[in-house]
């Protein structure tokens, strides 16, 4: 399967892709964690991508689409991938939709994840990120560590993401709002979009996720 998450900033997307992926046996493609781990490595990339993120921008899109299509251009996403994170504007869009083309392949839904944005701001305000691996998230709430601070997968540190800062979400939703909501209705159009409440546990709306991309399949 080919699918596209969207969702607001904190909306889940991560936590709901590493089940779906599992459950699907697809890889994750996470642009956010690929530009955190090249942050971690001190890449040309990492450092182009840096400023943009600290401020809850969009990097530009010369830098992310190569980077996306890079990705997926490996060989465990030949058959199949969840892409978390991109596209997340018009152009990120209509260039995803050209790769695929160009390979004869094209998406088979795209996973909207709804969420009020009260819950978001807690989402965000509460969770803590692995610093060896930005896709080993927590929650001071939701999702305790075993031990206070310590990543339970890897024992790396956790911390708080530079843009988790609260002005930072604001301008994430807002950029979210402006450049990522039109391409749900650009989906739409092609009938491609199941949209679901990411509200309540962890694993019911996995299920729900899974019911409603079999329902669209
Ligand atoms: P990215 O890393 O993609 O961030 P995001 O979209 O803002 O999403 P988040 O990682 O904040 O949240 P999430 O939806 O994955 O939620 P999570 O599962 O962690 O992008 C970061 C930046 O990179 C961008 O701002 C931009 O600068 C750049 N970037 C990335 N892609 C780009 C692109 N295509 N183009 C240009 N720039 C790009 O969950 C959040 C919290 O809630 C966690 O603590 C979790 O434990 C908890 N939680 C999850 N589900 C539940 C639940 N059901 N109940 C209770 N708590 C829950
Ligand atoms: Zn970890």
């Amino acid at each position: 399967m080919r699918i596209v998450l969207v969702g607001p900033p904190g909306a889940g997307k991560g936590t709901q892709a590493a089940f779906l992926a599992k459950n699907l046996s697809i890889p994750h493609i996470s642009t956010g964690d690929l530009f955190r781990a090249n942050i971690v490595q001190g890449t040309e990339l990492g450092k182009k991508a840096k400023a943009y993120m600290d401020a809850g921008n969009l990097v530009p899109d010369e830098v992310t689409i190569g980077m996306a299509e890079d990705r997926l251009d490996q060989a465990d996403a030949a058959e199949g991938f969840l892409l978390d994170g991109f596209p997340r504007n018009d152009h990120q869009a209509r260039a995803l939709d050209a790769y695929l083309t160009g390979k004869g392949i094209a998406l088979d839904g795209v996973l909207d994840l709804e969420v009020p944005e009260d819950e978001v701001v807690k989402r965000i305000a509460g969770r803590r990120t692995c610093r060896n691996n930005s896709a080993h998230t927590f929650h001071v709430e939701y999702k305790k560590p075993q031990v206070d601070g310590v990543c339970d997968e890897c024992g790396g540190e956790l911390y708080q993401r530079t843009d988790d800062a609260e002005d930072k979400v604001r301008n994430r939703l807002e950029v979210y709002h402006r450049e990522t909501e039109p391409i749900i209705d650009y989906y739409k159009q092609q009938g491609l979009v199941v949209t679901i409440s990411a509200l309540g546990p962890v694993h019911e709306v996995t299920q729900r996720a899974m019911e409603a991309l079999r329902s669209d399949g």
